[in-house]
């Protein structure tokens, strides 16, 4: 049976569906969640804000072998747990594309771990934060613009684009203002944690599902997209993220990192008057971030 490009990628990673009750939150129009079905879920909850998507997964799950399985909610992540039974589902699933639209990662941390039944485990492919700071209009290089830490303001993007196949007769979109957060790394590990998860598993993949920067990636064939110099340790973006010092939301300091042409060397320049002055070597970005967690009872609440 068949199962979309993101399933497949993820099942090395992803806890083995068979048998659990699966929420998937911001489940657009539940092709990952019927999928999560057809892996052998017992039962599957897709939840999402958009009327337009829920019908979609609706209208799915009436005519796809699996779609017995699901269930649509019309929600916002944040309530959650009050139009879902808390502590009642096995795995939380997100699928890549999902936490920049959510202004605080501590709340959807929060929300995720009320969810699990204790020793439930939830799993997340999401983009890289690093990647989501980088200018994707800028074609030759890749320069540091939108900031990496979660910010109180969203940044604001027009775009009347989908990845979504369009039917012929489409005219255009209503509404093409969107508002998008970035979360860390640390934050939402950390979010996690104080929510009593166990992080079990952290990869930093250098493909994504989709041309994230433009005439920068090739196809790989598998519905996954990689920097065309994909090389990196992350450790070292993270120094030089530190380095770098956001302020705010404002983004003032600008970097640029310097492919020398697609072999080892890049380095990056700061903006003049920026009080960081470092070098450094790295061989590429990191495109794409899974982990999963897994509930623990915390201090006997859960229990
Ligand atoms: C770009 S899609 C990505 C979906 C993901 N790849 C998947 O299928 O699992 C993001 C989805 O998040 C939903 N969304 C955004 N903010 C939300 C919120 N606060 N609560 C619920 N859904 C939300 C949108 O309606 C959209 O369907």
């Amino acid at each position: 049976m068949f199962l979309s490009n993101v399933v497949q990628f993820d099942i090395p990673l992803l806890p083995d569906p068979a048998g659990l009750d699966i929420i998937h939150l911001q489940c657009h129009i539940g092709t990952d969640t019927l999928s999560l079905a057809r892996r052998g879920a017992k039962s599957v909850v897709g939840l999402d804000f958009s009327p337009a998507s829920i019908k979609e997964g609706q209208h799915l799950a009436a005519n796809a072998a699996g779609g017995e399985k699901l269930r649509f909610v019309e929600a916002s992540t944040y309530d959650a747990l009050e139009v879902l039974t808390p502590g009642s589902f096995d795995l939380v699933f997100t699928g890549v594309g999902a936490i920049c639209w959510l202004p605080n990662i501590r709340q959807w941390a929060s929300v995720v771990s009320g969810l699990l039944k204790p020793g439930g485990k939830f799993f997340i492919r999401e983009a890289h934060p690093m990647l989501w700071t980088l200018d994707e209009k800028i074609e030759d290089r890749l320069a540091i613009r939108y900031p990496f830490f979660e910010t109180e303001q969203p940044m604001m993007f027009q775009d009347d684009s989908t990845y979504m196949k369009l039917a012929d007769d489409w005219k255009t979109f209503e509404n093409a203002t969107t508002l998008e957060w970035n979360h860390g790394i640390g934050e939402i590990v950390q979010a996690l944690l104080d929510e009593g998860m166990e992080i079990t598993g952290l990869k930093e993949h250098r493909s994504i599902p989709w041309d994230a920067l433009p005439r920068q990636m090739v196809e790989l064939g598998n519905g996954e997209w990689s920097s065309v110099c994909s090389i990196t340790t992350s450790a070292e973006l993270m120094m030089f993220l530190r380095r770098i010092c956001f302020e705010g939301g404002t983004g003032t300091n600008t970097a640029v990192l310097h492919f020398a042409g697609c072999q080892e060397e890049m380095r990056h320049v700061l903006h003049p008057g920026s009080s960081c002055n470092n070098s450094f070597t790295s061989r590429s970005i990191a495109n794409c971030l899974s982990f999963v967690c897994e509930s623990r009872p915390r201090r006997g609440l859960r229990c």
